[in-house]
């Protein structure tokens, strides 16, 4: 069906260095599309570039080094970029901490990446006309907006300012056509989810924990499907959404 290929698109895969990120930027560059892959971790980065289906035309899949919440290194990542159709912005990190703990240095590191660098990073290409009309921007957020969990504050904060910026976006970007949309996953078992485990709770908390995803723990090709759908023409109609996967 050629509305759900990504064939001839150019798609921007940021934290494709792990988890869902790598996952998407696979199954995008098996669907057809150019994959820009960006990570911190350069070993990893070179990983999730191997599993890459690489085309024969002349522009290629490409992978850039750089951490996102240094500017130049975000400039340096845009001057490598064409003309976009879709971007999946999965960089990201979590970091429990109740809320009477929390410092400044918390807060500006948690909105740091979760919330400027996708805020930043988007209106860079907007301004460098770096979109496609016709585009796909995707955020990752998380049913932890819905639903609070202990030392949450602050991750929650950030993905629900992601979201509240996303559906904003979306109106300001109707009339060319380009579609800003969230995903809310549930939980994901991906390194970033390693700290709940059989090791680290205890056998009820973690049984109570589980029971809220009915569907059981996601994989990040779960994820990574419904990343394809969002970027291909066969979700064209859809903006300003947030899609809950997975969780109560
Ligand atoms: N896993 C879940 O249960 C879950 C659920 C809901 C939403 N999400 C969201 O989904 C997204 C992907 O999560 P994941 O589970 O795939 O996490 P992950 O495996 O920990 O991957 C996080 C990615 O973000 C990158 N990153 C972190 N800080 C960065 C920075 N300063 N500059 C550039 N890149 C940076 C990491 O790069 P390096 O590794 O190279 O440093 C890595 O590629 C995140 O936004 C997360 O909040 C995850």
């Amino acid at each position: 069906m050629e509305e759900f290929s990504l064939s001839g698109k150019s798609i921007l895969v940021t934290g494709a260095s792990s988890g869902i990120g790598r996952k998407a930027a696979v199954l995008i560059s098996r669907a057809g599309g150019l994959v820009f892959i960006t990570g911190r971790n350069a070993k990893r980065l070179d990983e999730t570039f191997q599993q890459l289906h690489h085309p024969m035309e002349a522009l290629r899949n490409m992978s850039i080094v750089a951490d996102l919440t240094n500017e130049s290194e975000m400039d340096t990542l845009i001057d490598h970029l064409p003309t976009l159709h879709g971007i999946v912005h999965c960089a990201g990190i979590v970091g429990p901490l109740p809320a009477k703990f929390i410092t400044q240095a918390d807060i500006n590191r948690m909105f740091g990446v979760n919330y400027h660098v996708p805020v930043n990073l988007t209106g860079k290409l907007l301004r460098k006309k770096l979109l496609a009309d016709g585009a796909s921007i995707l955020f990752m957020s998380s049913i932890a907006t819905k639903n609070p969990y202990f030392g949450g504050a602050l991750y929650s904060g950030s993905k629900a300012a992601l979201e509240a910026y996303s559906k904003t976006l979306a109106l300001e970007l109707v009339s060319k056509g380009i579609r800003s949309n969230c995903i809310l996953a549930g939980l994901v078992d991906t390194p970033m989810i390693e700290h709940i485990s059989e090791k680290n709770m205890q056998e009820e908390a973690l049984n109570r924990y589980l029971k809220r995803y009915p569907l059981g723990i996601g994989r990040p090709e779960d994820v990574a499907n419904t990343i394809l759908f969002f970027l291909s023409d066969a979700s064209k109609w859809i903006t300003g959404t947030s899609l809950i996967m997975g969780g109560e």
